[in-house]
């Protein structure tokens, strides 16, 4: 073991010097899409997830705890997500976790971290079931995200007041409840802003051919299409949207963001608009900071995934450090006590339902590129 040290001081001094040999190790899993139809989500998160636990390693771990950990693949699979948390909690033994990013993934993980009571934290997942059910709240589990209640009315008020929309059309996935969520969200705040919804049309998470459903779209004469859905399908609707000629303004929710959007839709999603949790061109000095630290070590600007991973990351290791413990309760205490945190998103205040009350972002898709329009706070 010894000599084992001195080879590895040689080889790697300092991560000898900041890391004993001996120090005591903390190990948290990472629930992550990296593969599936929404691969570049899950990648995002990876990367960043890393970015915040080499950091914290750097700089000798957290509360005397070097920290490793296990990362997992929920494909974007509501049952996969369910065997990869089983996994973690059953038999990997972890004290926490970051994820998983999809509502759809998360809110089956949340039921089972529940139960093992193992405090967990998802960047991204929006739908208010991951953190209550059935008026009840699931006290292991947080997000550094504000939810689609905010969201949807976010986009609803903007689709009315400044987009001029008179009446809206809505297609979304009956199967996935962040995508059915949300949509009832939007049609019930659409109408309140005194618009009318003309269509609320659902399909099924393997459909591929829209043609009927944007027929009926026609029909109603709607002047706004919501398309709350992952960026896969938003692609795919689009294009059949330009290919029938249909003159209607995209608008939707955070599934849009993926540099795959515009590689699948083309010219078809220009002129679309959707809510974020952030945009790369905030001049906050944390933004700046972090989309350089990004850029250099993966080539390209972060998306709200890859920032939110990094907020979620740093507050859940914020927490270890305030619980000073690898004991979980203790941990889950620390994460419901944080207020203020200085999120790279923004502050961070976590709610009696564990959930963030964040400001969101709306943006713009021209020249196929995402160009911020304007926050919006809570
Ligand atoms: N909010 C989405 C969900 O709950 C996930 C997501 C977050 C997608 C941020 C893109 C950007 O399923």
């Amino acid at each position: 073991m010894k000599r084992c040290r001195i080879v590895l001081a040689v080889l790697f001094p300092a991560l000898v010097a900041v890391v004993p040999s001996h120090a005591k190790e903390i190990r948290i899993g990472l629930i992550t899409p990296l593969s599936g139809d929404v691969k570049t989500f899950g990648e995002s998160v990876r990367n960043s997830f890393l970015i915040a636990v080499e950091e914290a390693n750097a700089r000798g771990g957290v509360a005397g705890m070097k920290i490793t950990y296990s990362i997992q693949d929920d494909k974007n699979d509501a049952t996969e997500a369910a065997n990869v948390a089983n996994l973690l909690v059953n038999q990997q033994r972890v004290k926490a976790i970051v994820g998983s990013v999809t509502s759809k993934a998360t809110i089956p993980v949340s039921d089972i971290i529940q139960a093992a009571k193992v405090p967990t934290i998802s960047p991204t997942a929006t739908n208010p079931k991951v953190t209550v059910a059935d008026g009840k709240r699931k006290d292991y589990m947080f997000r550094a995200c504000f939810i689609d209640p905010f969201q949807g009315a976010v986009m609803a008020k903007f689709s009315r007041e400044t987009l001029k929309g008179k009446s809206a059309a809505v297609l979304f996935d009956a199967s996935n409840d962040y995508s059915k969520g949300i949509a009832e969200v939007f049609r019930d705040a659409f109408r309140k802003q005194g618009g009318k919804v003309a269509a609320f049309e659902s399909y099924g998470k393997d459909d591929v051919d829209f043609s009927a459903l944007l027929t009926k779209v026609k029909a109603s004469g709607a002047d706004v299409l919501f398309l709350p859905d992952y960026y896969n399908k938003v692609g795919l609707i689009a294009k059949q949207v330009q290919e029938k000629g249909l003159k209607v303004l995209l608008v939707g929710p955070d599934g849009w963001d993926s540099p795959d959007l515009v590689k699948i839709a083309g010219s078809a999603i220009e002129g679309g608009y959707f809510s974020n949790h952030y945009s790369p061109d905030d001049l906050r000095p944390e933004v700046v900071a972090w989309v350089k630290k990004y850029r250099e070590k993966h080539g390209q600007v972060p998306d709200a995934l890859g920032t939110l991973a990094y907020d979620a990351t740093n507050l859940l290791l914020e927490a270890i450090r305030k619980a000073g413990s690898d004991d979980p309760k203790k941990i889950r205490e620390a994460l419901a006590s944080i207020k203020d945190f200085k999120a790279v998103s923004g502050k961070s205040t976590l709610d009696g339902n564990g959930d963030s009350i964040k400001s969101a972002a709306i943006l713009k898709i021209e020249g196929g590129k995402q160009k911020f329009v304007k926050m919006v706070n809570p």
